[in-house]
């Protein structure tokens, strides 16, 4: 039914504009309390097996909304309403910004992708912060805030620009999360080289830490999957020597050769951040690299390409505690989180792992135990 309304009507819509109809559509349905109760009942994840804790919070399910959807916070409820267990909003900068001019958001339906080059268009921390402050909670979802660099702040400053949206946001975040992997702010993803990522977390710890003396709110940075694997390695060795609670693995592409991409050259050649089904690989293989390298120091989640519920049990068993998901939602509509949690069950049920926690990374144990495959069983 979806997959009909979205040929007939979305696909016929310029995506950026189809993306605002469908988000207010969900901010009415959650402003009407039968229609919410209703579908919150029907959607949200329900199976006491995939009850799940991350950083220290409780879930009711590992499958989570990526950042990007909700970049204000203005639609918390209503995705939680559409069985998003947790909901990261942002990217928020320090000060609030437009973001790319339009047209900035392309899909690329033969390959079930999206190119955006959004570039942060958000409200800023200070309105962010405010609207956080204010809301009355229908849902509780675990909420992550995920903050980034205003484009106007020369890259020497960008640590002030984060500590200025961690000092306003931290206390609104059940996790807060430094992005320095969108393609679409200049500069932003140099962030990710240790030399420069190392006192850009310790001083949004701090910050987080000054403003939020009565819980540590967890922190989590990330990566992009354009990375070269030394240095995965190398954020993963930051990461544990930091103690941070997590890394997010990962965020859109800019590459485009090797991917299979059957969509024309001129879509395919927009620039900016690919998402969706072509970047399932790359993201699965730079999850399993930071898993083989933390084990379960750090927890680690799962997001890029995931558009089934086959899909999220592989990157759990990859290593990831949570997995998040994004384009797939534009093509699959409504029903995919619950789709997701619902084959989640499914799978544990019928796996040899008595709880969640006890798939998350199992692949990679099979690996170390499979004496057919000496050369990993002698690396462990
Ligand atoms: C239109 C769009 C906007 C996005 N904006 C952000 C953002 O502001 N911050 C961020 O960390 N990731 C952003 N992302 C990346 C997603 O959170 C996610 O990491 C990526 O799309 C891969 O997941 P997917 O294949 O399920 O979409 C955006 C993605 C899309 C498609």
């Amino acid at each position: 039914m979806y997959k009909l309304f979205f040929r007939l009507v979305f696909s016929r819509m310029d995506p950026e504009n189809a993306h605002h109809l469908a988000f207010r559509w969900i901010r009415l349905a959650a402003r009407i309390p039968v229609l919410r109760t209703f579908l919150a009942a029907w959607l949200a994840p329900r199976y006491t097996e995939l009850r799940t804790e991350a950083f220290g919070l409780r879930m009711h399910g590992p499958f989570g909304l990526a950042a990007g959807f909700d970049k204000n916070a203005v639609a918390i409820d209503g995705m939680a309403m559409l069985g998003f267990d947790h909901v990261e909003i942002g990217t928020v900068t320090g000060e609030a910004q437009p973001g790319n001019p339009r047209k900035r958001l392309f899909r690329l339906v033969a390959d079930r992708a999206l190119i955006n080059r959004m570039g942060f268009n958000n409200d800023g921390s200070a309105a962010v912060a405010a609207r956080l402050a204010a809301r009355e909670p229908v849902f509780r979802p675990v909420v992550g805030v995920n903050i980034g660099k205003t484009k106007a702040v020369p890259e020497e400053e960008a640590a002030a620009d984060y500590v200025k949206s961690a000092e306003r946001l931290a206390r609104h975040a059940d996790y807060l999360v430094v992005n320095v992997s969108s393609p679409n702010t200049p500069g932003l993803r140099n962030l990710q080289a240790t030399e420069a990522l190392r006192p850009l977390l310790t001083a949004v710890r701090e910050a987080a830490d000054r403003t939020v003396p009565e819980r540590r709110v967890p922190l989590l940075v990330k990566i992009a999957p354009d990375l070269a694997d030394e240095d995965v390695d190398a954020v993963a060795d930051l990461a544990v020597e930091l103690g941070l609670d997590g890394i997010i693995a990962t965020n859109t592409t800019i590459a485009r050769a090797g991917l299979g991409l059957r969509s024309s050259p001129a879509q395919v050649q927009e620039t900016g951040g690919l998402s969706g089904a072509p970047l399932k690989e790359r993201s699965l293989e730079v999850l399993r690299r930071l898993h083989a390298r933390v084990g379960d120091r750090i927890t680690l989640v799962g997001v890029g390409g995931v558009e089934t519920a086959e899909d999220a049990w592989q990157r759990i068993l990859a290593g990831a505690t949570l997995v998040q998901g994004y384009s797939a939602f534009i093509y699959e509509g409504p029903l995919w989180a619950r789709a997701i949690h619902k084959g989640l069950a499914q799978r544990l049920r019928q796996s040899p792992y008595a709880t969640l926690a006890e798939a998350v990374g199992a692949d990679v144990r099979k690996d170390v135990r499979n004496p057919e495959n000496p050369e990993k069983g002698n690396a462990a």
